[in-house]
């Protein structure tokens, strides 16, 4: 089995995602004044990502016999290795200066069989920053600080492609591991079990850190045993196209998109399912070699939610109180209309945006004016709601609930917590009540079986992992 040299989050990750077996132990080395060295000595940029990988490879393979892998990435620029920003004011200097201009990035691996070197391999990686405003350099780096300052050139491209005009190489080296050349080597040697290049997918969004997403995906991905990667993208407002072009060009074969782009990725797509044409919106990208395919799965998640609770239900013939006339309003007033439902009561604090809503979506729409959101409780068989009242952190939903049957469905699109307090008093009451972590999950669907070519199932295990 091969022995990484390396505690590297992102390079286990890698190996991880490929399906290679390995386990991982740190070199200690002093690499900062063996770079002096090389450096005082001449060396090239190269001469010195390669010395380094070597001599962690080396260090590892002198306590144990096998196949060992050495690596380190460099920063170029203009001839000179960059290393870490000491501080916020030494990034902003420096990105300040990198602005419009290529760098490179080489990332060396120096494979080590009982002792000896057997394979050594660089990857470059060219970059161009583009001319950043004052005001973007100060965000990137109030934004990610503390994931970048231990990062060469105070970036991660991979979670901040917006960063770059232009990014020309393996992205996989752009995170630290050339590993399609790693597997091929390794499968010579009998070690890459059944290994393979990782297919490449992600969400785009701004913020994106608290996003489920990744989770939800990574753990499909283990459950499955796939050789894929699901990853976090920060995309500022201004910057969504030029991401979709760089991670197209990277070989990603789709994204999730959120918050505040998913009019953009309606607007970026080649073709449209039905449900992202009538939404006026996408949330799923699918990245083909002729354009992108923009789906939306949110009315599709919802359903699906509702059905893992109640397999037989239908909306159709049924009167539906919808609360919030917000972008998943939209989608869950598309899923029940489609679905057959008779009536929709729509009631918001805005009532424009309701009637905007209630004006596309024809007829079977009504308004009811949010002070009066409770005066049709009686003929409700269904009632969601999709504002953010009752999150954690947010006011709670005032909802009158007398007047509501027992046979009354009530679900809701908040999920932290859990149980809110409308679906806690719609319990009392004796309804049945359906929570909103299944649409999260349900809506994910597609699109991992899009990317990763499986169906994956929504269980405990997936509840249990995107909650923890
Ligand atoms: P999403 O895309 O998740 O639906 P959104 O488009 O921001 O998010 O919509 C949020 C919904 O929650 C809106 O219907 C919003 O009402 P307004 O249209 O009046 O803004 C609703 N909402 C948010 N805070 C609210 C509050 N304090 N009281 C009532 N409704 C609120």
């Amino acid at each position: 089995m091969l022995c990484l040299a390396s505690q590297s989050e992102s390079r286990m990750a890698i190996l991880r995602a490929a399906g290679v077996p390995f386990d991982a132990m740190a070199a200690r080395v002093d690499e900062d004044s063996l770079k002096a060295s090389l450096l005082a000595d001449g060396a090239s940029p190269r001469d010195v990502v390669d010395a380094l990988a070597e001599y962690k490879a080396r260090k590892v393979s002198s306590k144990q016999g096998g196949l060992v892998l050495g690596c380190d990435q460099v920063l170029v620029f203009e001839g000179t290795i960059f290393g870490k920003p000491t501080s916020p004011g030494d990034l902003r200097d420096l990105m300040r200066h990198m602005n419009g201009r290529p760098h490179k990035l080489l990332t060396a691996q120096v494979l080590y069989k009982d002792g000896e070197p057997i394979w050594r391999h660089i990857g470059r990686v060219d970059l161009t920053m583009r001319v950043l405003s004052a005001a973007e350099i100060d965000d990137h780096i109030e934004t990610h600080w503390d994931d970048i300052q231990h990062s060469a050139g105070g970036y991660h491209a991979e979670t901040t492609p917006h960063l770059f005009d232009d990014i020309k190489g393996d992205w996989f080296d752009v995170l630290g591991l050339s590993i399609t050349p790693l597997i091929n080597i390794l499968r010579a040697h009998g070690a890459a079990g059944t290994a393979k290049r990782p297919v490449l997918a992600g969400v785009l969004g701004c913020p994106i850190k608290q996003s489920k997403s990744p989770i939800l995906h990574g753990t499909w991905l283990w459950q499955h045993g796939l050789q894929g990667m699901y990853v976090p993208v920060h995309v500022p407002k201004d910057q969504f196209e030029r991401t979709i072009r760089i991670l197209r060009a990277a070989g990603f074969a789709g994204c999730n998109v959120t918050i505040p782009h998913k009019e953009a990725a309606l607007a970026c797509s080649k073709e449209q399912s039905a449900a992202a044409r009538a939404i006026g919106a996408s949330n799923t990208l699918f990245f083909r070699p002729d354009g992108i395919v923009a789906d939306n799965t949110d009315a599709f998640g919802f359903m699906e939610n509702i059905r893992a609770h109640r397999a037989d239900w239908s909306a159709d013939g049924q009167t539906c109180l919808v609360l919030g006339a917000g972008g998943a309003a939209r989608a869950i007033i598309f899923a029940l209309l489609e679905d057959g439902a008779a009536r929709v009561f729509l009631s918001n604090r805005t009532s424009a945006k309701a009637e905007t809503l209630a004006q596309e979506f024809g007829e079977r729409v009504h308004v009811l004016p949010w002070d009066a959101r409770s005066s049709r409780n009686t003929q409700i068989d269904f009632l969601v709601n999709t504002t953010s009242l009752g999150m954690d952190g947010q006011p709670s939903l005032e909802f009158d609930l007398s007047g509501l049957r027992d046979t009354t469905i009530v679900t809701d699109i908040v999920y932290k917590p859990l149980e809110t307090n409308l679906l806690l008093g719609a319990r009392h009451m004796g309804c049945a009540t359906i929570d909103g972590l299944g649409m999260l999950l349900h809506q994910a669907v597609p699109g991992f079986e899009g990317w990763f070519g499986t169906r994956p199932t929504v269980d405990h295990a997936l509840r249990d992992a995107v909650l923890a």
